[in-house]
């Protein structure tokens, strides 16, 4: 070709799960039974959607109006709502304009790395959910950076790791945090979210947190979601439906972006 159109990174947009999809597929083939957990499909799994949710889009479903092209950052309403809510835990405060939806989080996360500037790294934790770091590794055009979670400490972020990473590596802009965690399913207690934003505040960086998880813990585990405990730290959480209400299909997610005045 005149040009070469490959993306630096296209390298990196790997996703590890689809490897192990294949091999499952060939089980089943040769006839051995296999229990698919690849796709974190809860309505898969079995869990029921809401009547009121289904009444409402059956509703809708009758309406022109619900054909039509919505505001670009997402409804008005709905952003005001999430940032009310927000707003009421007393933490870092939003507006509706520091709201922006995507096509599911998984879009939200492309995107955020998408524009980051190539030299700046957001460091995330290893193992992680792949998407972020597939996106991390493109938008850079080399390996993920990462942190170890300890399986020794209940999958918590290795403090010394994480440290000792973002001191040597200038390059290091951000860090990413999952809680509750996927794939360890590690629930971080405030101590531990305070540890993180200190790293943050040390070093000057920006902090991503996923939260998707956040309103499922099971075995009377508790964490706060980060806008309670970062101040004046920038920062993003990102957040979503698929998973609580449940429903993936919606592609439905949001980022919630804190103190963005602080750049
Ligand atoms: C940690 C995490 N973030 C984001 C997503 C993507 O969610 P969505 O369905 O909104 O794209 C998932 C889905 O499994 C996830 O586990």
């Amino acid at each position: 070709m005149r040009n070469n159109i490959v993306h630096i990174g296209a390298g990196e947009l790997t996703y590890e799960i689809r490897a192990i999809v294949e091999i499952a597929e060939e089980l089943e083939r040769l006839g051995i039974k296999t229990n698919m957990e690849n796709i974190g499909d809860p309505v898969a799994k079995g869990e029921k959607i809401p009547l009121w949710i289904k009444e409402i889009v059956s509703d809708l479903a009758m309406k022109d109006c619900s054909y039509g092209y919505c505001a670009t950052k997402g409804v008005l309403e709905t952003r005001q709502f999430l940032a009310d809510l927000t707003n009421q835990r007393g933490g870092a405060q939003l507006t509706a304009e520091d709201i922006i939806f995507f096509n599911g989080l998984g879009d939200a996360i492309q995107k955020v790395y998408g524009f980051l500037k190539r030299e700046a790294r957001v460091i995330g934790p290893s193992p992680t959910y792949s998407t972020h770091s597939s996106a991390e590794g493109a938008h850079s055009g080399q390996k993920p950076v990462t942190y170890r979670l300890d399986p020794d400490n209940h999958w918590y972020p290795d403090m010394d790791d994480l440290r000792q990473s973002v001191k040597y590596n200038p390059a290091i802009s951000g860090i990413l945090i999952i809680n509750p965690d996927n794939p360890t399913g590690a629930v971080y207690p405030e101590r531990v979210l305070k540890e993180i934003i200190s790293i943050c505040r040390e070093f000057d960086l920006f902090l991503i947190c996923d939260e998707i998880y956040h309103n499922i813990c099971y075995n009377s585990m508790v964490t706060r979601p980060i806008s309670d405990l970062i101040g004046d730290l920038p920062a993003i959480a990102m957040k979503g439906i698929s998973k609580e209400v449940p429903w993936p299909g919606a592609r439905c997610g949001w980022i919630e972006v804190y103190n963005a005045e602080k750049k």
